[in-house]
């Protein structure tokens, strides 16, 4: 292997160990509370069947270019995502104010991360709640025994109403995920994929299968797959592209990030492939999952961020096994957000450090720093709406958690994608894309059509009717 230098220009540069240490780490990066927790949550939201169909649509016709594009620049840059964008700039000889669009990303992921990591504690809540159960009921137990539903239902409430506990647990996940990122690339957050992605994927596979024999089954298919188009309003148009850049990493720098670490033999193209593929897959699967658990419990679709949180405990009440059950699925669940927390910390990390010449360690240690409190406030201020802000249409009534996610998956990430399809589509000198992206032919030419013209212009027609539905006669 090639020892190349970092931006200082004496350590060497940080990279994956191989190509499949790049897949784990990405396919951790995508693969998290998007999938588990946000997509069932907003597919309920938004009426099922017409948002998951659009979604798809827009994972392949604008999350999978898009992601090339990113870890493509990232690659090709070998730096933190603001540095890599201004040298394919330069080499281009265009101007470097286009590193912009990657310092809003660096924001974004730092934005994300606060709230991500407050979502990060009530996962450790509920391993403690079903770890605690188990203790009590033994292995083969039911989950909750003899306690009333209301009772575990009440759980997410109880816990939303407490916000120091809150406070506390969103500053135990990030702390967690600091503790690797400051090790580094290759012995942290590489790590951390290497040894958690296969636990997820195994512990996954077996609770699906689980739950497959369980009943529900069937409506919760129906549910998912049944496109009634008159759904697909502008601001549903607009959550499932959100959605999707949320669900992918994108528009918000961090796969830029880690494709900096990546080796020049490794074909991106069918990388990106396989990290899209993968990151689908889970979301549908986790859908079929608890969709089913809901509807068997009675339970509403659109409980929105509750889902997952609520309705689960009460079917694990009634199957076999179920406090084990629990408690495997939050340490699954556990295991997916912090592949993809480490990714959120590190692309402000990596920044922070190059710009400011700063040991990682305390590079790590001051966004971590400033995601706690940033964090910590959006638990505090649980559903306190926030003052100015939540007059406005795309944020109305909302406390400063919901604002940060929608600013970011709503705002940030679309611009985000659309300045990256333009920079790479038509401003970078298109023979440095030309020998980076491991596609030639036609397929080639597909990709180009697509962030050339697709992608920015779709991005844009859904940006306009999802944040002025009165356009779109919604
Ligand atoms: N994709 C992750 C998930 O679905 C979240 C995430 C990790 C993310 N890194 C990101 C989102 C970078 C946007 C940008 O849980």
């Amino acid at each position: 292997m090639v020892v190349t230098t970092g931006s200082d220009g004496i350590t060497p540069r940080e990279g994956w160990s191989s190509r499949s240490a790049f897949i784990l780490a990405a396919v951790g990066s995508a693969v998290g509370l998007g999938n588990m927790w946000r997509f069932p949550a907003e597919a309920g939201e938004n009426g099922g069947g017409a948002f998951v169909l659009f979604y798809i649509l827009c994972v392949v016709l604008i999350g999978l270019p898009v992601l090339l594009s990113e870890v493509l620049i990232g690659r090709h840059g070998q730096s933190n995502a603001p540095e890599s964008v201004r040298r394919m700039a330069a080499e281009s000889n265009k101007s470097k104010g286009w590193a912009i669009l990657a310092d809003f990303g660096v924001l974004g992921a730092f934005m994300v991360l606060s709230f991500y990591c407050v979502v990060g504690g009530w996962v450790l809540y509920y391993m403690g709640v079903f770890a605690d159960d188990l203790l009590t009921t033994g292995l083969a137990g039911y989950a909750f025994q003899g306690r009333p539903a209301a009772e575990v239902e009440g759980l997410l409430p109880g816990l939303f109403g407490n916000g120091a506990l809150m406070v506390g647990l969103h500053a135990l996940f990030l702390a967690i995920t600091l503790f690797f990122v400051a090790r580094g690339v290759s012995s942290g957050i590489e790590w951390v994929a290497t040894w958690l992605m296969p636990a997820f994927f195994v512990l996954f596979l077996a609770i699906t299968v689980y739950g497959a024999f369980t009943g529900g089954f069937g409506e919760a298919v129906a549910y998912l797959f049944t496109f009634d188009f008159s759904k697909l309003t502008g601001p549903v148009m607009l959550a499932a592209v959100g959605q999707a850049f949320f669900s992918l990493s994108l528009g918000v720098a961090g796969m830029m990030t880690y494709g900096a670490y990546v080796g020049r033999d490794v074909n991106l193209a069918g990388t990106s492939g396989i990290i899209a593929s993968a990151d689908t897959a889970v979301a549908l699967i986790a859908g079929l999952c608890i969709f089913p658990i809901v509807f068997a419990a009675g339970l509403e679709a659109n409980a929105g961020p509750g889902l997952m949180f609520q309705s689960l405990p009460l079917a694990f009440q009634d199957i076999p096994f179920g406090s084990l059950i629990g408690l495997l699925f939050f340490t699954m669940v556990f295991f997916a957000a912090l592949t993809s927390s480490v990714s959120l910390l590190e692309a402000p990390t990596a920044w922070l450090k190059d710009r400011a010449r700063m040991p990682r360690p305390v590079a790590t240690g001051m966004v971590a720093g400033g995601a706690l409190v940033l964090g910590a406030l959006a638990a505090w201020f649980w559903e306190t709406p926030v003052a100015g802000i939540s007059s406005i249409g795309l944020f109305e009534g909302q406390d400063l958690f919901n604002v940060l996610d929608t600013v970011t998956s709503k705002l940030l990430m679309p611009i985000g994608a659309i300045l990256t399809c333009i920079f790479l589509g038509w401003v970078a000198n298109q023979r440095l894309v030309d020998g980076e992206n491991g596609l030639s032919g036609g397929l080639h030419k597909f990709w180009l059509l697509l962030i050339r013209i697709v992608c920015p212009l779709a991005l844009a027609a859904i940006l306009i009717v999802g944040i002025f539905p009165s356009i779109a006669g919604g």
